[in-house]
């Protein structure tokens, strides 16, 4: 199979090859999501095969608007309306229960309960809108590796694979969107994923509490989103977060020992080593969202073979607001491990 590039003129045809139950990557404000007609159960089943995706990890349904959700949907957490209102369309995915029979099992990993966005970019919205059916959309890479942030990295894991590409460019955020649970109306809405849409916003959006999913400050505990459990955002090379105190140590050591690194941090830190190091990945400045936006980005460029990296170092932020999203990702590209003097 050819892949093909939509570009601005041919989102009809997209939509269109959507909705007949081809699979099409499409832009978000996040990364790019791997799309198909979330109805039809055979282009779901595409969707896992492609990707090599574990198949009890159910997916988000992606709609045009909040309206769409109720079809799916018909008991609403009460803070329902504020949460749409303050944050779609964008970076944050909301956990329904759903009507018996409303989604396909393969959609939802067979739960009672599905995840729903509203991503915000205009060619996807107008692509849902034309489809006229929510459109399933997981990261488009293949299972294990980092997300995509732009179409050429979703060339470079499924070209061949599935019927098109719809580039925008270079994701804005970076990250995936946040997770919030509310399946059930009468708990507190809970993170089970953080994203750009931190706890502190959705909390004064709603004037009250928000909770967090434990695991993801324990990492012994089984996680609510069954995503969450998987191998993810790992480049073959070796990844290890340096505190910002460390990085003359780390370097010295791994010159000490004939390592072959690579750097991915922000000009304060990536100017400084830069003459003694392999290869280096800056981020456009030195703020937690520059180095969000460009983290997957610099692990898929740095993990290139012919760099022949035995090590990637990379710039470690506080865990407080958009710096949790980017630790957990970045943790988990890490497998945890620190350098450690
Ligand atoms: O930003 C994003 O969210 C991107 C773009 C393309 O929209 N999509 C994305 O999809 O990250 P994916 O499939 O890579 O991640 C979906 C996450 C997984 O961790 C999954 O386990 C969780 O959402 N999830 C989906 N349905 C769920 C449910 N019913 N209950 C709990 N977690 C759910
Ligand atoms: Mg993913």
């Amino acid at each position: 199979m050819e892949t093909n590039y939509y570009y601005e003129q041919q989102l009809s045809e997209a939509a269109q090859a959507l909705k007949n139950g081809q699979l099409i990557a499409f832009p978000t404000e996040t990364v790019y999501g791997l799309g198909a007609n979330a109805l039809l159960p055979e282009a779901v089943a595409q969707v896992f095969s492609v990707k090599d995706r574990p198949q009890d990890n159910p997916l988000i349904v992606h709609v045009s608007s909040f309206e769409q959700v109720k079809s799916y949907v018909d008991n609403f957490h009460p803070l329902t309306e504020k949460i749409v209102k303050n944050f779609w369309p964008g970076p944050l995915t909301l956990i329904f229960k759903i009507k018996k029979g409303g989604l396909p099992a393969i959609v939802t990993g067979g739960l009672s309960t599905a995840a729903f966005r509203m991503p915000d970019n205009k060619k996807t919205l107008q692509v849902i809108k034309l489809a006229k059916v929510p459109i399933v959309g997981p990261s488009a890479n293949t299972s294990g590796k980092p997300s995509p942030t732009t179409a050429e990295h979703v060339y470079h894991d499924l070209q061949g694979k599935i019927t098109g590409i719809i580039d925008d460019g270079a994701t804005r955020i970076g990250v995936e969107s946040t997770v919030i649970d509310l399946s059930d109306p009468m708990s507190e809405p809970m993170i089970l994923r953080p994203g750009a849409v931190t706890k502190e916003q959705l909390e004064a959006a709603i004037g009250g509490k928000v909770t967090i999913d434990q695991h993801l400050i324990q990492s012994s505990e089984t996680p609510k989103s069954p995503g969450m459990k998987y191998r993810h955002y790992s480049p073959d090379t070796t990844v290890m977060m340096v505190y910002e105190e460390d990085w003359q140590e780390a370097i010295k050591w791994a010159k000490d020992n004939q390592l072959r690194v690579g750097v991915i941090a922000g000009p304060k830190i990536a100017e400084s080593v830069r003459f003694d190091v392999a290869a280096v990945y800056m981020y456009f400045d030195d703020s937690v969202k520059a180095a969000t936006q460009g983290l997957f980005a610099g692990l898929r460029s740095l993990d290139e073979k012919m760099l022949g990296l035995d090590l990637i170092f990379v710039e470690v932020f506080s865990e407080e607001g958009l710096g949790n999203a980017y630790m957990n990702r970045l943790r988990k590209s890490a497998g945890q491990k620190y350098f450690e003097k």
